[in-house]
């Protein structure tokens, strides 16, 4: 039986600027001290419908360092892949465990999840969003340039979801954020305008370009995704040949600050979205970002359920 309110995180356009501060705060406290049992007798569900290395190991790791637990569950082996209603599943599991991470295709499907679930819904990635992703990607920046205003984020790429949560991330914290990306590639426009509308309030700049030297031009940072999301493998052939001119190469990151830092949310496909030159060289930190990921999550499993 739940009396309080729950609060879901499917984006981060519903978190506040100062929300997502201190969680970023608090992701730095849970990494000097990792232990903190606050959330004993606690359980997590995770659903994937898709793949997933740091997502699943960083939760699941981090509910037990949080004193709870955390259960693994394939749609393929629920009642789920073979038909049962989301809202059915929501319902159940609603009874049983006190909060959902889901992994799936389509974010209408998270919203329908969220909507009929009395527990909170944590986005692990949807086609739309990768707000878990954006947090660890804040913590990172922060932690290398030691601010987030006056500090220029380029993504070079696809469109895609994280580019959106990013996008997000940054118009909320006041960095400035520019995205390159070839024609026919470009974000979700109702993504942009909200990002842009946040961005007039805190100062930061937005550009949509499609010349990947503007984009890189005096960057701070530079981040990169693979060119075909999960899901669009049939179009591999076709984005190989259109994202060319946006692989982050020796080339390319001239163009950016002498100390300019790389990163990746992983899995990176080498040679293409990026050279191992640049992914294994001494600017890279995407490592240290997939790191962030178990610290950042902690932080919001707190909020959202300490
Ligand atoms: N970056 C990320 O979400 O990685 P996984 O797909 O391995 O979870
Ligand atoms: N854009 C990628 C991110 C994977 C973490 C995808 O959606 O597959």
């Amino acid at each position: 039986e739940k009396t309080i309110q729950k609060r879901d995180f499917l984006t981060l356009l519903d978190y506040s600027q100062q929300e997502i501060l201190d969680l970023i705060e608090d992701a730095f406290k849970l990494e000097e001290n990792p232990l903190q049992p606050v959330l004993q007798g606690k359980t997590l569900a995770m659903i994937f419908e898709k793949s997933s290395t740091r997502t699943r190991v960083s939760f699941e790791t981090g509910m037990l360092q949080l004193g709870g637990h955390a259960l693994f569950l394939s749609s393929q082996d629920l009642q789920l892949g073979r038909g049962e209603p989301v809202s059915d599943t929501a319902k159940v599991l609603s009874g049983y465990v006190d909060a959902i991470m889901i992994r799936t295709f389509g974010h209408d499907k998270i919203e329908e999840l969220a909507k009929h679930a009395s527990i909170p819904v944590i986005n692990g990635l949807t086609d739309l969003f990768h707000p878990c992703q954006a947090l660890a990607d804040l913590k990172t920046i922060y932690r290398l340039k030691e601010k987030f205003v006056g500090v220029k984020t380029a993504y070079l790429g696809d469109g895609n979801n994280v580019a959106h949560s990013l996008m997000i991330a940054a118009a909320k914290v006041g960095m400035d954020f520019s995205l390159g990306c070839p024609k026919g590639y470009e974000p979700n426009q109702d993504v942009v305008e909200k990002a842009q509308a946040l961005a007039a309030e805190t100062g930061a700049k937005i550009t949509i370009t499609n010349d990947p030297i503007e984009a890189v031009k005096d960057a701070d940072i530079i981040y990169t995704d693979v060119w075909a999301s999960m899901g669009q493998e049939s179009e591999q052939q076709e984005r190989l040949v259109a994202f060319k001119d946006f692989q982050v190469n020796d080339e390319l990151v001239k163009h950016a600050k002498k100390d300019y830092n790389f990163l990746h949310c992983l899995p990176a496909h080498r040679e293409e979205e990026v050279t191992a030159s640049i992914i294994d060289g001494e600017h890279s930190a995407v490592f240290e970002q997939a790191e962030n990921r178990l610290h950042v999550q902690k932080a919001l499993l707190v909020k959202l359920l300490g």
